[in-house]
């Protein structure tokens, strides 16, 4: 009962064919992905010259600042910070990545505010979104209610207005909120956020007494506040000598 010789080799080069063409079939995030990339980089980049080398024909996974799973099947984080993107975030576009964890736009030109669809990705973990011209009153509000995962929020350095809301508690997976060097303006609310490590409301408008919930925080993260008094800071009212 012995095998044809030729069975064993035929068996190999099945299992070297198998091989080369799961090699060669590259695993790629959705077309919807994909697109919602694009059309974010059309849409912020028409005035730069700069290619990122996001080329169609490549693969998703392999472009700059793009970072997907494991398996390649979807898109995890993008970290594009200081390329010259110009522009407000259009709706449509990053708010489509819906497995997003990470958004870094540091050192850009982001201007406005953040599309609402963005804000409601489900996996969001951090936003670094320090060094641009975001402005109004409503993106603070609007992050408050992401839900509970964020970890991770620093809008420093931009044109944030408005008060810091008290829903921003709600969000109790927060570790890091830097809003430092905007113009919010009103107290900071009491909120009890057990894991914050670093807190910086430090160059904004804020007035009244810190909440003692933040009073372990160094006094330079609450500086630049004109108005601003109570531990860490000196006591409202002026100091009894
Ligand atoms: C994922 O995509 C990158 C970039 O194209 C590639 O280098 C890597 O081998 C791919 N990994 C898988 C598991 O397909
Ligand atoms: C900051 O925002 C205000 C409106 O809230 C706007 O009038 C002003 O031009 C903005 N400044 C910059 C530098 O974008
Ligand atoms: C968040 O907190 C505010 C008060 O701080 C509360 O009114 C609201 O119901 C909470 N939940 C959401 C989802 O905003
Ligand atoms: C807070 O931010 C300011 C810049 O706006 C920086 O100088 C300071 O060191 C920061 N402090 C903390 C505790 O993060």
């Amino acid at each position: 009962m012995a095998a044809s010789p030729r069975a064993p080799v035929a068996a190999t080069l099945f299992a070297v064919v198998a091989f080369l063409m799961t090699r060669c079939a590259v695993a790629e995030p959705p077309p919807s992905e994909r697109s919602a990339l694009l059309a974010f980089l059309t849409a912020t980049r028409q005035h730069e010259r700069r290619s990122l080398g996001w080329d169609a024909s490549a693969p998703t996974c392999g472009w700059a600042g793009v970072t997907c799973d494991a398996a390649n099947s979807t898109v995890v984080a993008v970290r594009l910070p200081g390329v010259g993107i110009a522009g407000a975030i259009p709706r449509g576009t990053l708010g489509r990545l819906a497995n997003l964890r990470v958004l870094s736009l540091r050192a850009n030109r982001v201007v406005g505010t953040i599309p609402g669809d963005l804000l409601r990705l489900p996996r969001l973990r951090a936003l670094y979104l320090q060094q641009n011209l975001l402005s109004g009153a409503t993106i603070l509000t609007r992050i408050a209610r992401l839900g509970g995962g964020l970890e991770r929020l620093v809008l420093s350095r931009n044109n944030l207005s408005g008060h810091i809301p008290s829903a921003l508690g709600n969000l109790t997976a927060l570790q890091v909120v830097r809003l430092d060097g905007n113009r919010l303006s009103g107290s900071i609310p009491s909120m009890i956020l057990a894991g914050l490590a670093v807190f910086n409301v430090s160059n904004n408008d804020l007035s009244g007494s810190i909440p003692k919930s933040f009073a372990r925080f160094p006094p330079d993260s609450f500086a630049g506040n004109r108005h601003l008094c109570g531990d860490p800071l000196p006591p409202c009212g002026g100091s009894r000598l």
